[in-house]
């Protein structure tokens, strides 16, 4: 039996509880609203597609092939339009050079209303961070990508694609279509781990396959939150089996990336590994890190270590994994293009069995078909920011502090009034005479101004040596019966995966590098 004064006493609590939890809950719904007053107040000025009266633009943004529902938005509205994610997150949505020049240029922050989705995951690293923080890691990191670092990895991608493309010689000889996006995944994920953070010679273990089927898993997730407005709030969404879900990815990513820097903290105990540092000229991305110290002369924080290998884990395979599919899969669908850079390549190539870190400058038309490639298929399709002060554009009309900007690369990179014939898969868009006069913000593949990519020259590099490989033993056809079904999910996936038709050149290609 509960005494009388007892049972009391848990009623009133209750009551208080449930009073506690209405007044909480007013006061979230009351800040929303103005919130939503404020955001529309800001946009008035800018039209909004037809919207739905709880979804927004969200359904529209849910269907397959939504990127290029935007593109035909971009068409009825000229410079810009709202964008909601439900009735409380409204973007101006951006996709010409000099509205993006406007704020791209700046270095405002992320959006927090979606990079925050993130921080469970990467942490505040450099993607997230901001102000002088980010600045200060920003400068601490960049000599990672100083070209006396990036010389010697032409090899290791050099290695990693040729196990990718012995396996490939097995699944073509069955004469069957097969999807290319997770062996270059696989692939992409490996020479990361050799290049930034000194992964021996080994294959993917376990360990790294989970975390690649994690971070797909992950990026579905968020893209699915982002687009779901009853999932933008941390307590409910961690309480739903998608946001649990969430958790139980991000403990297998977390996993991973603690053992990398595990096993690279123990290898200093080694004195031996010590004296090879301190020999090398320049130090590789965990080097960096773990050396790094401040003014004061205190190391980074165990969760700013932590976050920046998760985000340069991440940023550094999953973004080139959608580059080189892409690229593959364009050049299956233009043989005459596929072609004119085999030719290149093997030219280039001669009798030597590897490329220098000179061919590089030299693959003049791939590189041309790659930017094409890109300009058509951008890997990160969307990125997204808030005004730290008010922005006046071009055509006059102004934006307020605190407004929420969605930068569409995709449909910028194919607005009819910088690129004709947008649609056209045409790479003499990049040779030099035509890209000399034009605008600095109408191909922005890696962003532009102080936030671009830090990655960006590593990618390049990454991009020539794997695809000119693939073009030296592979010849690429596209399987009419399955064309990949564009979907946004922070990078530019395919529903259905990328099916090609591989066919090997004959196993003379395949030289000892
Ligand atoms: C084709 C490949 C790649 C593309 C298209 C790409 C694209 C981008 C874009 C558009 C941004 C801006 C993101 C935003 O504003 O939210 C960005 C930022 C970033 N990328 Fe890349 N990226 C690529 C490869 C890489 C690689 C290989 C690395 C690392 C090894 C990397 C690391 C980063 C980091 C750390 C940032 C945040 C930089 C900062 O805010 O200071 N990316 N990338
Ligand atoms: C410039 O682009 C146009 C259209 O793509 C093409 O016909 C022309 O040959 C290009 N010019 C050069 C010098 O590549």
């Amino acid at each position: 039996m509960v005494p009388f004064f007892l049972s009391l006493n848990v009623l009133r609590l209750g009551l208080w509880a449930s009073g506690l939890i209405l007044v909480l809950g007013f006061l979230k719904v009351a800040h929303l609203l103005l919130r939503r007053q404020k955001l529309i107040r800001a946009m008035d000025s800018f039209p909004a597609p037809p919207t739905h009266w709880l979804f927004g633009h969200a359904l529209e943004i849910q269907q397959t092939e939504s990127l290029d529902k935007i593109v035909s938005w971009t068409h009825q509205f000229p410079y810009a339009h709202q964008l909601w994610l439900g009735q409380f997150v409204g973007f101006l949505n951006i996709y010409e050079p000099d509205y993006a020049k406007a704020v791209y240029s700046r270095g405002d922050p992320k959006a927090a209303d979606v990079y925050d989705f993130f921080l469970q995951w990467i942490g505040r690293g450099l993607l997230v961070l901001e102000g002088p923080k980010w600045f200060q890691h920003r400068k601490l990191l960049t000599p990672g990508f100083h070209y006396d670092v990036l010389k010697p990895y032409v090899a290791v991608f050099a290695e990693s694609t040729h196990a990718m493309l012995d396996l490939w010689e097995k699944k073509a000889r069955e004469d069957k279509s097969f999807d290319i996006f997770c062996d270059v995944g696989r692939m992409a994920l490996d020479t990361l781990m050799k290049c930034t953070f000194g992964k021996g010679n080994s294959g993917l273990g376990q360990r790294d396959n989970n975390y690649y089927l994690a971070v797909s898993d992950l990026t579905m997730l968020m893209q699915q939150r982002l687009q779901s407005f009853q999932y933008h709030n941390d307590f409910i969404y961690w309480l739903t089996p998608h946001g649990r879900r969430f958790l139980r990815a991000c403990k297998v990513a977390h996993d991973h990336t603690d053992q990398v820097i595990r096993e690279r903290k123990a290898a200093l105990q080694d004195e031996k590994e010590w004296e090879k540092i301190q020999k090398k000229r320049h130090l590789d991305f965990l080097d960096i890190l773990l050396g790094a110290r401040d003014e004061s002369g205190s190391k980074l924080s165990d969760a700013d270590l932590r976050a920046e290998v998760d985000t340069f884990m991440f940023e550094g395979h999953d973004t080139t994994t959608s580059g080189i599919s892409w690229f593959l899969y364009c050049m299956a669908l233009y043989p005459e293009h596929q072609q004119r850079c085999r030719e290149e390549v093997q030219e280039l190539l001669g009798d030597r069995d590897t490329f220098q870190w000179d061919d590089l400058n030299k693959m003049t038309y791939l590189t041309m078909c790659i930017k094409e490639s890109f300009r058509l298929y951008p890997p990160v399709p969307q990125v997204y920011r808030q005004l730290n002060k008010p922005v006046n554009f071009v055509d006059g009309r102004s934006l307020p502090e605190g407004s929420l900007i969605s930068l569409h690369i995709y449909a910028l990179h194919r607005n009819g009034n910088v690129w004709p014939d947008p649609e056209v898969f045409d790479p003499l868009r990049f040779s030099p005479e035509n890209s000399s006069g034009r605008h600095p913000y109408a191909f922005i593949p890696f962003s532009a101004g102080p936030r671009n990519c830090i990655g960006q020259q590593f990618a390049m590099n990454e991009m020539k040596v794997v695809t000119a490989l693939c073009l030296l033993r592979f010849e690429f056809s596209v399987d009419p019966s399955q064309p990949p079904i564009k979907m946004l999910q922070l990078i530019l996936r395919s529903k259905n995966g990328i099916h090609l038709h591989l066919k090997s050149l004959g196993a003379g290609s395949r030289k000892q590098f």
